[in-house]
């Protein structure tokens, strides 16, 4: 899935320029950020109204716009990209990249560019035979380019033979697999719940855990980057997403969770529960702030709804659904229990006497438990490491039982 990959898309002076419109279309369409480039000759081809329609962006050629004044940031615009691809590229703008020649704004974007860069050429067959642009290609490819090959077919010269820029829906489905994630997460619907509960004793006051929510983060992030759509249900923290993939829900109580939960889980196709939800609440929550007018006071706290274990009730064959457990002894055979009791396919198991695992370190060491009593000991590792050790355990568990 391309949805929410960033693009810059540099169109050169090609006959093969009227491609670049399709090509927007289609990424626009798999709901990338499209921002294109385009170089004078360019337009020549295709005009940027066209392409500026399509990406629903300005199309930028000059680094300074004369009207507005206005100075186009090669810099920021090559960091602000997930991926640069050049569709077509020229003989003359491929010669430029291999010499790091920097004449135009695509050029100097291309050097600024920290991310994959792809080449799709276009040109007549002799041009590309060429050994000039045979080695000029080798150069740009031992810069880490990728190209696109180009396709053999009739060309606009008339001839027939190597040259022919390689289609947009092509280019589309290459790009999606290299970008796209795993391929049985695309399009899969995920959820993740992250962080403590808060649950209210009056208007100021509140029972909460040291839930950080990074590990519940670290695993939303890390679904998004395989492709995945993912709702982020998510008590307190002080976090932030990075992935537009990623929507977030923000909630507060338990039963605030539990409501979200119940929304939201039928459409989903995976399940990973790591908040650490309230088990308790006060029976009451006192209107106002509480006097201070009694020696003592008792709090009454009532039993929370398990969540997870409604959800593990109303799961069908097809979803998957993880739990935590995060123990202090005899941990493995609690957690045994907890992956029987909550239905669950999996549950990922963390000890707090493991040192750097836990509430509020980067890290955690987790023991992954199926329910055919696999059990799968990792090193402690940063919790992003950590979060792709769990969807891989995802992607492996639907991959074994398809
Ligand atoms: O039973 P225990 O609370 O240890 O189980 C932990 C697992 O249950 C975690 O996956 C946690 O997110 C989930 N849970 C829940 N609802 C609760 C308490 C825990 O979904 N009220």
């Amino acid at each position: 899935m391309l949805k929410g990959k960033k693009i810059v898309l540099g169109v050169t002076g090609s006959i093969a320029a009227y491609k670049a419109a399709f090509l927007v279309r289609l990424l626009v369409k798999e709901g990338a950020e499209v921002k294109v480039v385009m170089t004078a000759a360019a337009k020549e081809f295709i005009t940027p109204l066209t392409l500026s329609v399509l990406s629903k962006n300005p199309v930028l050629n000059e680094f300074a716009d004369g009207e507005t004044g206005w100075w186009n940031n090669h810099v920021e615009l090559g960091l602000w990209a997930d991926l640069f691809l050049i569709a077509p590229a020229s003989a003359n703008t491929i010669a430029k990249m291999a010499n790091g020649i920097c004449d135009n704004l695509l050029l100097a974007v291309y050097l600024s560019a920290r991310c994959p860069v792809y080449i799709a050429p276009a040109m007549d067959l002799d041009m590309l035979k060429h050994g000039a642009t045979a080695d000029n290609l080798k150069r740009v490819v031992s810069f880490g380019n990728k190209i696109i090959a180009p396709t053999e077919g009739e060309l606009a010269s008339g001839l027939v033979g190597e040259g022919r820029m390689e289609e947009p829906e092509k280019i589309v489905v290459l790009l999606n697999e290299t970008f796209g994630g795993d391929a049985v997460l695309r399009k899969k619907k995920v959820l993740v719940t992250a962080g403590p509960t808060y649950e209210k004793i009056d208007a100021v006051r509140f029972i909460a855990n040291r839930s950080s929510g990074k590990m519940g983060f670290a695993i939303a992030e890390a679904f998004a980057e395989g492709g995945a759509e993912v709702t982020l249900i998510t008590g307190p923290t002080s976090l932030s997403t990075h992935n537009n993939a990623i929507k977030k829900i923000e909630i507060e109580s338990a039963d605030e969770m539990y409501a979200a939960c119940m929304k939201h889980f039928d459409d989903a196709d995976i399940t990973v529960m790591s908040a650490a939800v309230g088990d308790y609440k006060p029976e009451h929550i006192a209107n106002g702030k509480m006097k201070k007018n009694a020696e003592d006071i008792n709090l009454k706290l009532i039993r929370t709804k398990d969540i997870v274990a409604e959800l593990g009730a109303r799961k069908k064959k097809k979803q998957v659904l993880v739990g935590f457990a995060l123990e202090t002894d005899n941990e493995k055979e609690n957690a045994k229990e907890k992956l029987g009791k909550k239905n669950l396919d999996f549950i990922v198991l963390n000890s707090l006497n493991d040192e750097g695992a836990g509430f509020g370190y980067d890290t955690n060491k987790i023991t992954i438990i199926d329910k055919q009593n696999i059990i799968k000991e990792f090193t402690l590792k940063t919790k992003r490491e950590v979060a792709k050790d769990i969807v891989n355990a995802v992607i492996e568990m639907i991959n074994k039982n398809k």
